[in-house]
C-alpha cells in the first residue's frame, strides 16, 4: 500500500518547510484560525485532539496557544517533519499538552478522541483502496458525532491545468522562487492525488463520515468539515 511522500527524502524542502505553505496554500494561516473557530464552537475548550499529518508541527502550535485545554496526539510517517514539530512544540506549547507518534492514521492510539484534522496530508494518498482505508482509520478513533476538518487540494480533470496555473501564479505573487515554484508543481504533479469535490465526499460518507460542507476554501485547496456517524 503506497502511503505517503517520503519527506525524509527531502531535507531542503523540512529544512525551510516554514516558508512553503503560505506561499502556496491560499490563506494558510486563515485556515488555521478558522478550523480552530469550528472545532471550538463543536468541541469546547477541553478535548482530545488527533492531528494527522502532524509534521512541522504548525497547526497544533496554533491551536495550542490559544486553547490550553486542548491535548493533541499528532501523527506524521515523515521522522524528520516530527522532529521539526517537536523542535517547535518544545518552544510554543504546553509539555502535557501533546504527543507524537511516527506513522499513519492506522499507528495512531484508538482514542477515542473528541475531534481531528487532517491538513495537507492525505492527498499524498492515492484513490486505489489507501486513501479510504486511511480515512476509516481516523474513523475509528473517534467519538459518534465529533468533528473531522480535513485541508487539501481537490479539481476536475477538465480544470486540473487552469488550476496548476493559478496555484504558482499566486505562488510567485507571494514572493517565491521561480525554482521553488518549478519544485513544488511537479511534487504536486507527481506526488499528490487530486480527486474531484465529488470523490473527497464519497470517500468521507463511505468511511462513515457525514459531509457538513467547506469550513474554508483558498482557489483549490479545500476545507471539509465532517461528522462521525454512529456505527
Ligand atoms: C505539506 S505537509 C503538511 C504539514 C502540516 N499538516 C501543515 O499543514 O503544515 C505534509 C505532511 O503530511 C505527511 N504525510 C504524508 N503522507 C501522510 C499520510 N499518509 N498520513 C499522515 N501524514 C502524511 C508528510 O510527512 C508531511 O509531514
Amino acid at each position: 500500500m503506497t502511503t505517503s511522500y517520503d519527506f525524509d527524502h527531502m531535507p531542503e524542502h523540512v529544512r525551510r518547510y516554514d516558508e512553503f505553505p503560505p506561499l502556496f496554500v491560499p490563506g494558510y494561516e486563515a485556515s488555521h484560525a478558522m478550523a480552530a473557530a469550528v472545532l471550538s464552537e463543536r468541541i469546547g475548550t477541553q478535548a482530545s485532539l488527533l492531528v494527522i499529518g502532524a509534521g512541522g508541527g504548525i497547526e497544533i502550535a496554533r491551536f495550542a496557544r490559544q486553547f490550553q485545554g486542548w491535548r493533541f496526539t499528532g501523527v506524521d510517517p515523515s521522522q524528520a517533519m516530527l522532529d521539526l514539530a517537536s523542535a517547535r512544540l518544545d518552544a510554543e506549547a504546553g509539555e502535557a499538552q501533546w504527543s507524537l507518534v511516527q506513522g499513519t492514521a492506522a499507528d495512531a492510539p484508538e482514542g477515542p478522541f473528541d475531534a481531528a484534522t487532517a491538513f495537507l496530508c492525505l492527498s499524498f494518498v492515492p484513490d486505489d483502496g489507501s486513501r479510504l482505508e486511511q480515512l476509516r482509520a481516523i474513523r475509528q478513533r473517534l467519538k459518534t458525532g465529533a468533528p473531522f476538518l480535513m485541508i487539501h487540494a481537490a479539481s476536475e480533470p477538465a480544470r486540473i491545468e487552469r488550476d496548476f496555473a493559478r496555484f504558482a501564479e499566486h505562488a510567485r505573487l507571494r514572493g517565491a522562487e521561480p525554482e521553488v515554484i518549478d519544485t513544488a508543481v511537479s511534487v504536486n504533479r507527481t506526488g499528490i492525488h487530486i480527486l474531484t469535490p465529488e470523490r473527497e465526499a464519497e470517500l468521507l460518507v463511505q468511511a462513515g463520515f457525514r459531509l457538513d460542507g467547506l469550513f474554508y476554501r483558498g482557489l483549490w485547496i479545500h476545507g471539509w468539515e465532517a461528522t462521525t456517524c454512529a456505527v
